[in-house]
Order: structure tokens, then sequence, then C-alpha cells
């Protein structure tokens, strides 16, 4: 490399002067640019080391028990959320669980604010779609031979006296909708019917395992669990002669008007598949909560054996009239009330996933894939709305006129709300049914069938559980599911 040439001057001696120590990149170019490497190296290797220590550092104390916490919100879901709750007085606060970071929103004007975010912004159908997996739990059905042998007595499920609850009550569900949806035939016919009741529970462990793997093996995982195309086997020939009804009305023919088909967008028609994946859609969420819901009110009723009287006296007076209208049964439907508020299937309501990033007003932001949400078990057990909000009060949203008038010593069948409400109703201290423009359309479905389960077995039957200690429930993220094994006892009363 050439270096530059230094000219240099005579000294007062004569003397030529000696040439000045020349520094170190003149004399050992090379050498010099080594050495300059070995520094920097050195210099960038520490700094790289402690960016790693750091780096591991960091991720212990701060990465390890996030994602700990994350894990944790599977097992205790309803405990994590009503602890944010408790600590945040009204404001929202995140919950991160392993594959979503959660909002949770629960003062009114937030509340209102999520009501009204356009649905291309904060959407019920994506967090739905992330909830379930349908493109996983959709399309092929996993069928197990569910031994064969279980197959009889959705009938007879209650005449056996020692009964799994939460399994007997599934089953009366399943018969229920199923006539109601799919008509009397499909409605009894006992295969489908069997692959109608282990779908729901299939749906159930194939979004979680496929939500929580890594997504490039989910398709592999969700191929081994579906097989069973038993229902939609069933349900394709319904939902094409529903669509040949469909062409035969666009020429004038009188066809007769099936509720699904009229939800269906007039613009572009849908296909018959496309009818039977909303079918299944729906057949699970009702099933599900239904079912859920059903059994912590008949445990509700081994617990607290003083409201059998004066419901079966309601029941004995009204229920045949319930039968023709739908209405009435104002104690039984404060008594399931009471139950859902207590015990509600749910900690978290009014989901919805953000497609597109969203501000709050306060300045609470969502990042796209972040859900929406509210604590809906939190907001009903709150002092702030509910007077003695943990204790049972089977009567407490019943208009004081419908109170039965007598009562054994001790029973407090006079504790009302300052307001009565009832059970289809949707209001800021009641999230069951979602808020506002998107509150389930199916809530008076939905009350109408657990009155009559309810109604039956009040008439019919005495019940207590087995085990009135033993523990009831198991939770999973938000969700709180009975246990299949509590037992009850139903005891015919009479007849
Ligand atoms: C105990 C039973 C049920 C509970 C607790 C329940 C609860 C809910 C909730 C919380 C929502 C979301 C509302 C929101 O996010 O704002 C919803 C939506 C919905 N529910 Fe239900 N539901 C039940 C039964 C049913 C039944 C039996 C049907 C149908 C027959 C049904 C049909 C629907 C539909 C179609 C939607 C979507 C509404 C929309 O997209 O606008 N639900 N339900």
């Amino acid at each position: 490399m050439a270096v530059p040439q230094i000219p240099m001057a005579m000294n007062d001696t004569g003397m030529s002067p000696q040439p000045p120590s020349q520094p170190l990149y003149q004399k050992e170019p090379g050498m010099a640019l080594f050495t300059m490497l070995c520094i920097i190296l050195l210099i960038s290797w520490r700094w790289s080391v402690n960016k790693l220590v750091s780096r591991a550092v960091s991720y212990m104390l701060d990465t390890v028990p996030k994602k700990f916490r994350a894990w944790t919100y599977l097992l205790d879901g309803p405990g994590l959320i009503q602890q944010g709750f408790d600590r945040s007085n009204g404001a929202p606060y995140e919950i991160v669980a392993p594959d979503v970071r959660y909002v949770f929103v629960s003062s009114k004007e937030q509340v209102m604010e999520l009501d009204r975010a356009p649905d291309t912004t904060l959407s019920l159908q994506a967090a739905s779609k992330q909830m379930l997996q349908p493109i996983y739990t959709m399309h092929g059905f996993n069928w197990f031979d569910r031994r064969g042998t279980e197959g009889v007595g959705f009938v007879r499920a209650l005449r056996v006296r020692h009964s799994p609850v939460y399994p007997t009550i599934v089953k009366l569900v399943v018969m229920s909708n199923a006539i109601s949806f799919f008509g009397k035939e499909l409605g009894t016919n006992e295969k489908f019917l069997i692959s109608a009741l282990d779908y729901v529970e299939e749906t159930l462990m194939c979004a979680e395992i496929v939500k929580l793997l890594p997504k490039k093996l989910a398709p592999l995982i969700a191929r081994r669990l579906t097989c069973q195309k038993a229902i939609y086997d069933a349900l394709i020939p319904i939902a094409t002669e529903r669509c040949e009804e469909r062409e035969r009305a666009k020429l004038g023919h009188p066809v007769p008007k099936h509720w699904i088909m009229e939800t269906a967008p007039r613009q572009k028609p849908w296909t018959p598949k496309r009818i039977v994946h909303e079918l299944i859609a729906i057949w699970f969420g009702s099933v599900h909560a239904l079912s859920t819901t059903i059994t912590f009110a008949i445990q509700d009723l081994c617990l607290h054996p003083e409201y059998a009287k004066p419901l079966r006296d309601e029941a004995e007076r009204m229920y045949a009239e319930f039968e023709k209208t739908g209405q009435g049964l104002p104690l039984l439907d404060s008594f399931l009330k009471e139950s859902a508020r207590l015990t509600p299937v749910e900690s978290m309501s009014m989901r919805r996933a953000a497609t597109q990033p969203f501000t709050f007003a306060d300045g609470t932001k969502l990042a796209v894939g972040d859900w929406a949400c509210t604590p809906v078990r939190a907001i009903m057990q709150s002092a702030e709305y509910y007077p003695s909000p943990l204790e049972f009060n089977g009567f407490r949203f019943a208009r004081p006129d419908n109170l039965p008038s007598t009562g054994a010593p001790g029973q407090n069948f006079n504790f009302v709300q300052p307001e009565p409400s009832k059970l289809v109703d949707v209001s800021q201290a009641w999230h069951v049914w979602g808020m506002g423009r998107m509150a389930c359309p199916g809530r008076y479905y939905a009350v109408a069938v657990m009155k009559v389960i309810m109604s039956q077995i009040i008439m019919n039957y005495n019940c207590h559980l087995v085990d009135p200690d033993a523990s009831r429930w198991f939770t999973w993220r938000s969700t709180m599911l009975p246990k299949k094994d509590t037992m009850v006892v139903f005891t015919e009363t009479k007849h």
C-alpha cells in the first residue's frame, strides 16, 4: 500500500535530522491492520457475549415467566380474568394466552365502543374462527366407533336412577336440538344422533390441539382427527333439497320457509356445502352452551333443595300454558338466571378479533390478531351490580308479586334485585348473550329448551348429588366445563 511521502527539513547543526519515529501504520501497515481487526473482533465478541448474556437473562426473567403465565391461562382462565378485573378498577386490562392477546373492557363506555366498532375491524366471526378452527374441524369429521352399545336410550336417559348428569343432559339437548333444527326424521335417527353428539366433543378437542400446535403441523393432526362424515353426509341431502326448493320458489312455486335459508344472502346464494357448514357451526354453539348451562342448573337444584317445591308448584300451575305460548314460569326463569350468574359456562363474552389495528378512545391499542372482550363472569359477580354477589338467591330476578307466599323458616325467597329482569334480557350487567348488535339471536330458543328440560325434571323427579362436596367442574381457557363423572340420583316423584 503506498504511504504518503513526508519532506525532510535541515536542522541548524547541519545534520540531517533524524527522521521522526514513524507511526505504526507506516512501519508495519499489515501488522497494524491485524491488531485493529483483533481489537474490533475482541470488542464485538465481548459485546455479543454481553448481548447474548443479557438476552438470556431477560429471556429467563421476562419471557419465561410471561410464557409460563400464558400457559397457566389455559388451566386457570376464569381465575386470571377475575384477578385482572379486581385489580383494574374498571380500566382495560390484558391477558396473554399462548395463541392470542386478550384485552378485557368492562366500563359501559368501552363496552359500547366495542359494540359500535365496525365488523371489518373487530370481528365476532374472526374470533369464532380462531376459536373453532373450522378449516380443520368442519370439513371432515372424526369417526370413532362409539362402543356401539351406548347408542340406545336418548329417550330413556332419565329413567336411569344414578345418572352422570352432564352426559345425560348433553344427550337430551342433542335430541331436542336435532328435532328442532333438522326435523323429526333426522332427530330420531339414532346413528345421526350419536355422530352429532360426538361431534361437539371432537370439535372442542381438535380446535384446541390445532390452536396450540405450530401452524405447519395443524393439518397433519387435523387429518388424523377427521374421518367420520356421518353428519356431513346426513345433512348434505337436506341442504341440497332446500337449495332446490329455493330455485323452485324463484319460479313462483310455493315452498316451505326454512330459517337457515332465510338468513342466507340473497345476492350470492349459499351452496348446500355452505349451508351445512352454517348449520354445523350453530349446532356446535347451541349444544355446548345449552347442555352445560342446564347441567349447572340441575346441580344447583340439588344443592338448594328448598327451591324444588315452589318451582314444582309453579310448573304444575303454568307448564301447560308455557308449552303453548313459550311465555311464563318466572320463578324458574329467575332460578336459571341465578345459576348461570354464579356458574357461568363462559368467563369471556363479546369476543371480537382485530382484523385491523384498533384504538379505544382512551388509547388502549389492539394489534391485528388481538381480541377485545368483556369479563362476563366477573361483571356478574360484582357488588356494583348484584347485592350479596356471591350468595345464591334463586328468585332474586323475579318480580315481588311472583314470589312464593310461604316458605320454611330460614328460606330467603324474598331477596330480590332492585330491578326485576328476565333470563333473555341483555344489559350492561348481563353479558351472557353478548351485547348490542350481535347479542345471541338463539337466546329465546335456548331459554325455551332450558325451561322444557328443567320443568320435566322438576315435575317428575326429586334429585340429589351423590357427592355434594366433590368438585363439579374444571376450567379450560375461559370456559367452565361440568365434570362427566358427577352423579345425580333422580327419583320419580309420583305417577
Ligand atoms: C345457553 C345457550 C347460549 C348461550 C350462552 C349463547 C351465547 C352467545 C353469545 C355470547 C354470542 C356472541 C354475542 C356477542 O359476541 O355479542 C352468541 C352469538 C350467537 N348465538 Fe348464541 N348462545 C346460546 C345458544 C344459542 C342457540 C341455541 C343458538 C341457535 C339456535 C344460538 C345462535 C347464535 C348465533 C347465530 C350467534 C351469532 C350472532 C351474530 O353473528 O350476530 N345461540 N351466542
